[in-house]
C-alpha cells in the first residue's frame, strides 16, 4: 500500500521517544508534497508543559528543512489502540496540510486506519480567517 514506508518510519521513530515521565512512546512520520519523509518522536521535559508531541517534532523537522506542504502523517502510540493526534497537533497539521491530508492511525504495519484532517478537525481556524 502507498503508505507502507511512512508507517515503517513512524514505528522506527517511536523507539526514539524520550518519555521518562509518561513512558508513553509515540512515533510519527510525515510525507511531504515532494515525497520527502521526516520522522519524529515525543520528547518530554521535567517541566511537563515543555513536552513536544511526535507529530509536531516530525512536522517541525520538515518545515525547518524547507518542506511546508504536508500530504500525509502516520502516528503510532500505544500498539493496542489507534492513537489520535492531540488538539494542538491537529491545529499544526492544519497549518501545513489541507482538508484532504491523510492521517494514518497505526497499530502495526498491517493494522491501521486512514482519516482525513477534515474529519478530525472540522471547521478549523486557518490563516484565511486572519485575512477576513
Ligand atoms: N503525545 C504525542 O506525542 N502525540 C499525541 O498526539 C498524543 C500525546 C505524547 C505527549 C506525551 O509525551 C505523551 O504522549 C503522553 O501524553
Amino acid at each position: 500500500m502507498k503508505y507502507n514506508k511512512l508507517i515503517k518510519e513512524a514505528l522506527k521513530y517511536r523507539e526514539r521517544a524520550y518519555v521518562p515521565y509518561s513512558k508513553f512512546k509515540v512515533g510519527a512520520a510525515v510525507l511531504m508534497e515532494d515525497e520527502n519523509i521526516y520522522g519524529g518522536c515525543n520528547i518530554e521535559n521535567a517541566s511537563f508543559g515543555a513536552t513536544n508531541c511526535a507529530e509536531r517534532t516530525a512536522i517541525f523537522k520538515a518545515v525547518a528543512e524547507g518542506n511546508k506542504k504536508l500530504k500525509a502523517i502516520a502516528v503510532v502510540g500505544d500498539l493496542s489502540t489507534y492513537t489520535s493526534p492531540c488538539g494542538i497537533c491537529r491545529q499544526v497539521i492544519s497549518e501545513f496540510g489541507s482538508k484532504d491530508t491523510d492521517i494514518i492511525l497505526v497499530k502495526s504495519e498491517e493494522d491501521y486506519i486512514i482519516k482525513k484532517l477534515e474529519d478530525m478537525l472540522p471547521k478549523a481556524f486557518t490563516k484565511e480567517d486572519l485575512e477576513k
